[in-house]
């Protein structure tokens, strides 16, 4: 069997990929937590940031493919663990001829100038799309036979999303909950993302690919994920504006997705569609 190195695999994403590609039962599949431990057979606890510690780790696992999908936006230190955490992993992937899938973000853009193509110059306006952006950069000009991804919001129901949860506990509490009907993003669902993944690290696939759902603004798409769930939306729900607010995000984040469609026999499925296959799917213990 071919051997897969997963980043984070304690993360959301990396959880899911994790299961499907041991179900897949094609891969010798090694994933790796920081904080959290996670109760897989070869779980690996690694510091990203530790360029001796991947080193290492490269020379134990000896991956054939490594998808590199762990350090998000949870924190300010996870936000400066991004670039040291891309150059170790792309450094063991080149020591060890491994194929790199480096996992990046829709907020490498503005929110300005959508829609946003492989070939869209990115223009960061945090420091989070800042650090997937300069991470992009490194690798690309270093490893041009990478490939990195670019998934819009990744949600899903079993478990739900970190932002599904906010938005259920607000309505559960009876707390103000405001989603934006001028922020758009083209969320897609965790199972799609992991299996694309999957598909992915089989392919010869180079340089960069949108992974992501039809564009929808977050009040719609918190309803619909509300709709599905089969929780009403209460009082305390409201439509709002990114300009109300005052707060400083991209607003319209719709990707161009056609080269995925086009490339990936892994179907992207809309939030009904996601959700009935959710459903369809066996219940685990
Ligand atoms: N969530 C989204 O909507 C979204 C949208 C677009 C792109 N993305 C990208 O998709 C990927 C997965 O996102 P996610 O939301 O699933 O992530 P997540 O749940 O926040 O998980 C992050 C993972 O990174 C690990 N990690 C953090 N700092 C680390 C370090 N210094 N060394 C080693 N591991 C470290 C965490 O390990 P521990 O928990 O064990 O500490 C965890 O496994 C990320 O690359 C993110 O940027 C996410």
């Amino acid at each position: 069997m071919k051997r897969l190195l997963i980043t984070g695999g304690s993360g959301y994403l990396g959880a899911r990929l994790t299961a499907l590609a041991d179900e897949a039962g094609a891969w010798e599949v090694t994933p790796t937590f920081l904080a959290n431990p996670i109760p897989h057979p070869a779980a690996t606890r690694a510091d990203l940031r530790d360029r001796e510690a991947v080193a290492a780790l490269g020379r134990r696992v000896r991956p054939d493919v490594i998808i590199h999908q762990g350090v998000s936006n949870r924190s300010d230190e996870h936000v400066a663990a991004i670039v040291p955490a891309a150059r170790h992993i792309m450094d063991a992937a080149i020591a060890t001829g491994a194929r790199l899938i480096h996992v990046s973000t829709d907020l490498v853009f503005d929110g300005e100038h959508p829609p946003y193509s492989e070939q869209s110059p990115v223009a960061p306006v945090n420091p989070y799309g800042a650090a997937k952006a300069y991470a992009e950069g490194l690798i690309a000009g270093a490893m041009p036979e990478a490939l990195i991804v670019r998934p819009s919001l990744i949600y899903g129901f079993g478990p739900v999303d970190k932002q599904t949860a906010w938005l259920l506990d607000g309505v559960r509490r009876g707390q103000p909950v405001r989603l934006f009907t001028d922020e758009i993003r083209c969320p897609v669902w965790v199972d799609t993302l992991a299996l694309a993944l999957l598909e992915l690290a089989e392919s010869k696939l180079t340089g960069v690919l949108n992974i992501a759902g039809p564009p929808l603004n977050r009040w719609d798409f918190g309803m619909k994920m509300l709709a599905c769930l089969g929780v009403p939306p209460g009082p305390t729900v409201a439509r709002s504006t990114i300009a109300e607010s005052g707060l400083q995000r991209p607003a319209d984040l719709t990707m161009d997705a056609s080269k995925a469609r086009r490339l990936l026999r892994t179907h992207i499925l809309t939030v009904e569609e996601a959700f009935a296959a959710h459903c369809a799917q066996p219940r685990r213990p």
